[in-house]
């Protein structure tokens, strides 16, 4: 029998994957409640909840997961019985020039969220262990970015590969991944945690290489690509993630990580080619020169990962997930959104959002 949650407390929700995540959720369990804790930082943005505005099953609360007090309230008033936690500072460029916030979100966040949950499933609610593994669920979300990087010729991460994180980023969802793992050992919380390779899709910041790309490309700007463009990233539809994500909660054994990829290892400028040739399809410059003239070399990343693969086959084996889309198929939807959805893009870019968010929220 697999397990079912009930009133999910999801952190980060209105972000890029939580948003898809909490979309994907309320579309394939009809018995959920989700209460979405999401501070709105830079990265959280309430369109991209867009359509369940009206949906009783879904609330947004602004707020920190620092913030104890509150999460405590969360979980007691929703009689939250599953956290999935997305909340972090998600960019490693940002993490480079201001690793504090990071250390701060990702690593206390977490931290935060984890003591709540044992301090009410089993001190208020006194669940004996037995039933507290049965009954309540905390997943946690990472990144492979926490086993370093790989050489072109090295096999592909698998769960037992040594962590050696090399940004203030990957170092602080590591420590995260150690204290939710510390959490089972010591104390029984019923945890599993998901490492999973780049993610693209709908409602992806426009910080991100993809998102970035489309934005410049058809803002007749600079597509810069970092070094010599050769790094390797392993590319996941977001939706697949989501779908990844609920297999491992409703089955997956606690206390384990899973790794989640797309099996879709590519050079950052196979990635660009690829937005280019679809935009040039899609949407081609008046002057109908290639997007690729705008392609632009320049200063590499500090500490740049030259590569990342995973492997997902514990995922597949023990629970039967595959991803649905392939990188050729997950791209155009992808390309085919950001065309459909520009004022989305606008939105994200001028700021307005933030301006939605101080109206809606008093924030
Ligand atoms: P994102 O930056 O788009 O979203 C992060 C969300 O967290 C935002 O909505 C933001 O407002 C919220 N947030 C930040 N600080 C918070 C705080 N203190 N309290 C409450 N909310 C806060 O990130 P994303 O790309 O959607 O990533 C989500 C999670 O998935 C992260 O944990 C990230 O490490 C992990 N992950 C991301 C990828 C990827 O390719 N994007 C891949 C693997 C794992
Ligand atoms: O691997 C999972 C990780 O993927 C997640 O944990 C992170 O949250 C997510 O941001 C992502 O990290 P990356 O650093 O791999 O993603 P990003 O889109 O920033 O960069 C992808 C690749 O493209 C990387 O090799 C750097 C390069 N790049 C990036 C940007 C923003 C460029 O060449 N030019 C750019 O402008």
């Amino acid at each position: 029998m697999s397990y079912q949650p009930k009133n999910i407390l999801v952190t980060g929700g209105a972000g890029f994957i939580g948003s898809n995540f909490v979309r994907y959720l309320l579309g394939a369990a009809k018995d959920v409640n989700v209460v979405n804790l999401d501070l709105l930082t830079y990265a959280g943005n309430p369109d991209n909840l867009k359509g369940m505005d009206g949906e009783e099953r879904h609330t947004l609360v602004q707020g920190d997961i620092c913030d104890r007090a509150l999460v405590d309230r969360l979980l007691r008033e929703h009689s939250i019985d599953t956290v999935v936690h997305f909340a972090a500072e998600s960019h490693v460029d940002r993490s480079i020039t201001a690793p504090g916030e990071f250390v701060r979100t990702n690593i206390e966040g977490t931290y935060c969220l984890l003591e709540a949950c044992r301090q009410f499933w089993q001190t208020e609610q006194k669940l004996d262990k037995e039933t507290l593994q049965q009954t309540r669920r905390f997943h946690h979300i990472s990144t492979d970015e926490v086993y370093g990087t790989l050489e072109l010729d090295d096999p592909a991460f698998t769960e037992e590969t040594p962590f050696a994180p090399n940004s203030p980023y990957s170092a602080s969802k590591a420590a995260s991944d150690h204290l939710v793992r510390a959490y089972f050992h010591t104390y029984g919380l019923p945890v599993t945690t998901t490492n999973c390779s780049n993610n693209y899709g709908f409602y992806h910041f426009p910080e991100k290489l993809i998102p970035l790309v489309i934005l410049n490309a058809l803002g007749q700007k600079p597509l810069p690509i970092y070094g010599d463009g050769k790094n390797v990233r392993d590319w996941l539809f977001v939706a697949d993630h989501a779908s990844a994500i609920h297999r491992v909660i409703e089955s997956g054994r606690l206390g384990e990580t899973y790794n989640v990829g797309g099996w879709n290892e590519k050079t950052n400028l196979e990635v660009v080619d690829t937005i280019c040739s679809l935009l040039n399809e899609l949407k081609p410059r008046e002057d109908k020169v290639s997007y690729t003239e705008q392609i632009t070399f320049v200063k590499d990343r500090p500490g740049h990962d030259r590569r990342y693969a995973i492997d997902a086959t514990k995922l597949e084996r023990e629970l039967g997930w595959r991803p649905a889309e392939t990188f050729e198929t997950g791209m155009r939807k992808t390309i085919e959104w950001y065309l459909a959805n520009q004022p989305w893009l606008n939105n994200v870019v001028s700021g307005d959002y933030r301006k939605w968010v101080e109206k809606q929220y008093g924030a």
